[in-house]
């Protein structure tokens, strides 16, 4: 099974994805991670891209794309995925739907106000990825990850300046792809504003669905 999640910065893709992966059994894959491994590594890839993630800016469809394809061609991507930040333009959901069939769009609806208050509280560990928020999903000692003891940190994109952009881009060049996927008939809306579990049963609903 193919899923796509779609919606605001900060709506709980990523939160949500980590609950429901093993359930469904297949990967998560989220190219603000995948962006996020080439920076941390130093890679050509994140060396060209650190300034734009760090604006909140997109990075060009072409560099997003020839990741993706590189990505869903591994072995573990066989029996569908959790595509999670991608597409993320029109230009791109023509891309994808070259590649592969797409089964289900779950787009998160989420207020400004409840994303602002989301991100601004988000911190995360570089190493295991693992999402927590400073108020809703506290780490069980302040500051470090519940797994290695690591600091957490918090991303550059998640200051106020770059949260304002990162809303405005995702208006602009993101939002048209709900009419998009809706014309499609695969387009299943979820209240994102729920506890992270409840999200979960919402969104495991949405996907068993048929039709
Ligand atoms: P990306 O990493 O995809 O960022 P995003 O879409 O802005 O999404 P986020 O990761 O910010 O939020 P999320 O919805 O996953 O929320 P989360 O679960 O963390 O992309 C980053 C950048 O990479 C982009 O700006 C762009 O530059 C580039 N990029 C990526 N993909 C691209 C593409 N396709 N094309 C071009 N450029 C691309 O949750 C947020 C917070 O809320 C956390 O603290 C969490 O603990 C908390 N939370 C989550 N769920 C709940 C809940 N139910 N109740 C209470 N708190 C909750």
């Amino acid at each position: 099974m193919n899923l796509v999640l779609l919606g605001p910065p900060g709506a709980g893709k990523g939160t949500i994805a980590g609950i429901v992966r093993e359930k469904l059994g297949i990967p998560h894959i989220s190219t603000g991670d995948l962006f996020r491994a080439a920076i941390k590594n130093e890679t050509p890839l994140g060396l060209k891209v650190k300034a734009i993630l760090a604006s909140g800016e997109l990075v060009p469809d072409s560099v997003t794309v020839d990741m993706v394809r590189e990505r869903i061609a591994q072995s573990d991507c066989r029996n569908g995925m959790i595509l999670d930040g991608f597409p993320r333009t029109v230009f791109q959901a023509d891309e994808l739907a070259k590649m592969v069939k797409v089964d289900h769009v779950v787009n998160f609806s989420l207020s400004e106000e409840s994303v602002v208050k989301r991100l601004s509280g988000r911190r995360m560990c570089v190493s295991t990825g693992k999402i927590y928020h400073i108020i809703y999903n506290p780490p069980k000692v302040e500051g470090k990850d519940d797994e290695t003891g690591e600091p957490l940190i918090q991303r550059d994109d998640d200051k106020e300046d770059a949260i304002r952009n990162r809303l405005k881009v995702y208006q602009e060049s993101t939002e048209p792809l709900i009419t998009y996927y809706r014309d499609k008939g695969l387009l299943r809306t979820i209240d994102a504003s729920a506890t992270p579990d409840a999200v979960a049963e919402s969104f495991l609903s949405a996907v068993t669905v048929s039709g």
